[in-house]
């Protein structure tokens, strides 16, 4: 489980629990909707791919300023299905040849580079900007090297990466540009959706995430016809047409019933994030006098550039596992993300990059606290929670 995803815990004290996120209280809040999308996909007898699919491929990708919109099964699968579309034909999975490289941020979630392996690829990683927790474009250039074939930049909790930087320095080496936009639905780059700013943009709509399907799902975007058809080929085991198979590809299609809720939860989307967004703002008036007070905590800020989407409301604090746990006690959930950075993940132990090699991505594995943010949570809910991190600060 990644986040939250509903989960109850035991009751606090004053006001009972405080969730990360509250996936039954958004169903309930549009449950007429739902309800009535669920049945009509039931009754069409159309399940996997289809109109309803097609109709929220169009809303989303007039959503996202973007050209093309092709829905997946997973964000996973928008990664490894951008990644192959943009590269040669076959060309990284052929066997035997030297993998193309692929530049990220070790601050992410592991799908990342999974996508990246998977579609015949090697990681490479690039330390954050610790203000941003994103990609450093300043560490970038010397990270490129002949074999480099794409970038990907995460936009972590929903704050876009400087990407005019790393878009120039793409062009003039030749790599495309990939952006992991799994949490930053509504994110804005200098007033350009993310999503629309980079070769493809690939969306998760795990359910935790700001537009959240009721089951798995993703989406590629991208203004390009051509990468469009590609992604729309392999999720649909490489098939030009019924039983034509051009390459292998994948079951990686979005089901109907998913592209019905998703396309209700979209109208709702721009409230939503305008709520993350007030919330967001509530923590840190709230919160801001401590942060002046020393070096425990720091708010998370909003780079000149960015329309943050807050995904998650993400702090730093140097105790954090204590502070984390006090929150605990007092009926509040907060996550981490991610605790420990991909490079020292056991399955990336081959790379042999030690502690150390990426410093700041290190230092936020061991200081990134998610407090509770979602658009139902209410104004009283963040003032708790503020008060009992004002607490377990002032408590040392
Ligand atoms: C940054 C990032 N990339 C990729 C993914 C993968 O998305 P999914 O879980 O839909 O496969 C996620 C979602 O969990 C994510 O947060």
């Amino acid at each position: 489980m990644k986040s939250g995803d509903g989960a109850r815990g035991t009751p606090g004290e004053q006001g009972g629990f405080i969730p990360a996120v509250d996936l039954a209280s958004e169903y309930a809040a549009l449950r007429p909707e739902i309800d009535a999308a669920v049945k009509r996909v039931l009754s069409s007898g159309r399940y996997v791919g289809g109109p309803e699919v097609e109709a929220f491929e169009k809303e989303f990708a007039a959503f996202c300023g973007a050209g093309h919109a092709v829905a997946v099964a997973s964000g996973t699968d928008a990664l490894r299905f951008a990644l192959l579309a943009t590269g040669p034909e076959g060309g990284e999975r052929r066997p035997g040849g030297e993998p193309a490289e692929v530049v990220t941020s070790p601050l992410t979630f592991v799908a990342t580079t999974e996508a990246i392996s998977q579609a015949g690829g090697r990681p490479v990683f690039v330390d954050i900007d610790p203000l941003t927790f994103n990609l450093d474009p300043a560490l970038l250039e010397r990270a490129l090297t002949p074999r480099t074939r794409a970038i990907v930049p995460v936009h972590l909790y929903g704050q876009t990466a400087d990407m005019d930087p790393i878009l120039l320095l793409a062009r003039r080496s030749g790599a495309a540009v990939i952006e992991d936009a799994c949490q930053a639905h509504g994110a804005l780059y200098r007033g350009r959706p993310a999503g629309a700013l980079g070769d493809a943009g690939c969306f998760s709509f795990y359910p935790t995430k700001n537009l959240g399907a009721c089951g798995e799902g993703g989406l590629v975007t991208t203004a390009s016809g051509e990468v469009a058809g590609r992604v729309r080929r392999l999720r649909d085991h490489g098939q030009s047409e019924k039983y034509r198979h051009l390459e292998e590809g994948y079951n990686g299609r979005l089901d109907a019933l998913q592209a019905a809720i998703l396309g209700v939860k979209l109208r709702h989307l721009g409230a939503w994030n305008e709520r993350r967004r007030l919330l967001a703002d509530r923590y840190k008036t709230n919160l801001r006098d401590l942060e002046a007070k020393g070096d425990e905590l720091a708010l998370p800020a909003e780079a000149a550039w960015a329309r943050h989407a807050y995904h998650l409301f993400t702090v730093r604090l140097k105790r954090r596992d204590r502070a984390r746990e006090a929150l605990r006690e007092r009926g509040i959930e907060a996550g981490m993300h991610y605790p420990v950075p991909l490079h020292l993940q056991p399955c990336y132990a081959w790379m042999g990059l030690r502690a150390g090699s990426f410093p700041e991505a290190e230092r936020a594995a061991r200081e990134v606290l998610s407090l509770p943010l979602h658009p139902g949570m209410t104004e009283a809910q963040v003032d708790r929670v503020c008060k009992a991190l004002r607490a377990a600060v002032d408590a040392g």
